[in-house]
């Protein structure tokens, strides 16, 4: 029986009563279907499970999608290396949806965890339907059919800056130019509003002068990043992270250096926000 306990109230649940190993019974699938609508993000603790499993659960729920600029499992061209080493420590330190520069940004991401530190390198999530629900009319009113630029060379400055960047990352600056999406998007599932913007990859809102484009942004970044939108997640190894990328943020917290992590990603394409 597969069962939901909530790690906050915000969002976030750890899941019982299933070993993710593919075939998984279509009723388990649904379940997980409905435990992700309710509560965004589903953890799995103890999935010792092969790269086969990760990605049968992927495909369960749309086309994984590869990432422009991380490597990937040998033979698993959708399962992608997030890794943090003593010699390349991570520089994604900032709350975000992920690949948000896309036309069409994943609909969700399966995250696993292979090595960790001993203590350290917690993850982050919000929720996109209460940082809406928790504007003013007034604010709402004022986004309402409002766009938003969003920028994978924005979001990858600091790789960009480093030596070889340009040369490493430049054909997928080349192949991901700026996108504009809706700063409210209506999830395609459960009709319900969501405040999508994020402070790695949103540059500007379209149409907006730049100063009143910084500021409004700037206030919704910070408030998007309330505590109360969020739950933490300690990991472990095999632990999973199934979120909900329309109506979330994450934001890795970077406090283990120079401890090595390392993590595998399948980002299940999306659809374009609306
Ligand atoms: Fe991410």
């Amino acid at each position: 029986m597969i069962e939901f306990h909530p790690l906050a109230p915000a969002l976030g649940a750890e899941v019982s009563g299933v070993q993710l190993r593919a075939p998984l019974p279509a009723a388990a699938l649904e379940r997980i279907r409905e435990g992700l609508r309710r509560h965004l993000v589903l953890f799995f603790r103890d999935q010792a499970i092969g790269p086969a499993d990760h990605l049968a659960l992927a495909e369960a729920f749309g086309t994984p999608t590869p990432h422009p600029a991380y490597p990937h499992v040998d033979g698993f061209p959708a399962i992608n290396i997030l890794e943090s080493t003593p010699e390349r420590p991570t520089k994604i330190d900032t709350w975000h949806t992920d690949m948000t520069f896309l036309e069409a940004p994943p609909l969700g991401s399966i995250l696993r965890a292979r090595e960790l530190p001993e203590v350290g390198g917690d993850t982050m999530w919000a929720n996109l339907y209460a940082a809406y629900d928790g504007l003013s009319p007034g604010m709402r009113r004022y986004l309402e059919g409002m766009r938003a630029s969003h920028s994978f060379a924005h979001g990858f400055r600091h790789s960009l800056a480093e030596p070889g960047g340009w040369e490493r990352l430049g054909p997928a600056v080349r192949a991901n130019p700026p996108i504009d999406h809706p700063v409210i998007r209506t999830h395609p599932e459960t009709g319900r509003r969501a405040l999508f913007v994020n402070r790695l990859f949103t540059t500007h809102l379209i149409g907006v002068p730049e100063a009143e484009s910084a500021a409004i942004l700037a206030f919704l970044f910070d408030h998007l990043e309330t505590p109360e939108y969020a739950c933490r997640f300690r990991w472990r190894t095999n632990s999973i992270a199934f979120w909900d990328n329309r109506a979330t943020l994450h934001r890795p917290i970077n406090d283990y250096h120079p401890a090595l992590r390392r993590m595998e990603r399948i980002t299940i394409a999306g659809e374009r926000p609306r």
